[in-house]
């Protein structure tokens, strides 16, 4: 089965065609970051005009690259939920648009599962359950996957979300957007012990970074130039990946499950992935991750969860709705 995959919930317009849930045709991304960067985020409404003048380029790309015509394919999946409401309306429009010219089945899919099920992509032998620690832009969740389609959620943030934590710092110590990546780049030439940031650490299986975040605009203002702006930016990653990697070993010993899978653009973290190797592999621990272009939005991951909804009969109608909001269950 060849699913068309449309990811439009942010500032990614992207298009994917992935064959049998695991064969990636084609993966398009148009980013809008540029767009926005001056802004220091993103600004809702000028993300939705975006798409509107991307979606169709960007899915005939995809159509294209993939070697085929939109009558090769077989069905559609969009992600519908969460997201900003004004682009996930221009994604949603397409697919139905396509499914009803074509008479192609459509499913709309939540964005964090799809970050999920970038893991199957990169892992197509990834067994259930196994305990996902999403971190994104918009959210940081600690999921039990137990099944297809059936999560628990084991804990999230209380505040800000992982990425947040990431963009909002680097603001703060004057490096660009997004800053995750920046961040990453410099702390490579840093000393992650140059300040200690404090750790929360919170009851259960919750996280909480405005601390961190507020952590280091202090530290900023008091001393600025003091330090390599490298070593700061390594000491709040170590900060950052501290607090991911000692809750997710909580969930691990709390479950007993021994198969750990990361997802959401901060996956694509140079530092998380090493210490969270590290402890894995301590442990022996299986550790499942995605290629960093299958951590960040992408509409590849949309079409393989989509894959395997509709796999399960599991098929929306051209009543599809959009959701700004709405945590993963199932
Ligand atoms: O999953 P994503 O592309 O979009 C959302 O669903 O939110 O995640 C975007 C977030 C941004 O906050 C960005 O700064 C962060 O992922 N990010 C990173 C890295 N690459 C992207 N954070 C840390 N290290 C990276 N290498
Ligand atoms: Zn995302």
């Amino acid at each position: 089965m060849r699913v068309l995959g449309i990811e439009t919930s942010c500032d990614e317009t992207s298009s994917s065609v992935v064959e049998g849930g695991r064969n990636i045709l084609s993966d398009v991304i148009a980013s809008q970051v540029d767009l926005h960067a001056r802004f220091g985020g993103i600004v809702p409404e000028i993300a939705s005009r975006k798409h509107v003048e991307l979606v169709n380029v960007v899915i005939q790309e995809a159509v294209d690259k993939a070697g085929i015509t939109l009558r090769n394919i077989d069905a559609i999946a969009v992600t519908n939920r969460p997201g900003l409401l004004g682009a996930l309306l221009v994604g949603v429009s397409a697919a139905k648009a396509i499914s009803a010219a074509l008479g192609l089945r459509m499913v709309g899919v939540h964005h964090l599962e799809g970050h999920i099920y970038a893991n199957f992509l990169a892992n197509p032998d990834l067994q259930f359950p196994f305990i996902c620690l999403i971190v994104s832009g918009g959210h940081t969740d600690l999921v039990l996957v137990r099944d297809h389609a059936r999560y628990e959620i084991l804990g999230r943030t209380r505040d800000d979300a992982a990425g947040e934590a990431f963009d909002k710092s680097a603001r703060a110590m004057g490096l660009g957007y997004p800053g995750g990546p920046i961040v990453d780049k410099l702390a490579k030439d840093g000393n992650p012990e140059a300040v200690h940031f404090p750790r929360a650490r919170l009851e259960g299986l919750d996280f909480s970074f405005s601390g961190i975040k507020t952590a280091v605009v202090r530290y900023f203002q008091e001393h600025e130039n003091e330090l390599p702006i490298e070593d700061l930016a390594a000491s709040f990653q170590a900060a950052v990946v501290d607090m991911l990697v000692n809750t997710t070993m909580a969930a691990v010993e709390r479950t007993g499950i021994r198969r750990v899978a990361l997802g959401g653009g901060v996956a694509a973290n140079s530092g998380l992935k090493r210490r969270m190797q590290e402890e894995c592999d301590r442990l022996g621990i299986e550790l499942t991750y995605p290629p960093p272009r299958l951590c960040t939005d992408n509409a590849a991951m949309i079409a393989c969860a989509g894959y395997h909804r509709i796999l399960r009969g599991d098929v929306s109608g051209l009543d599809l709705d959009t959701i700004a909001s709405q945590p993963l269950t199932g």
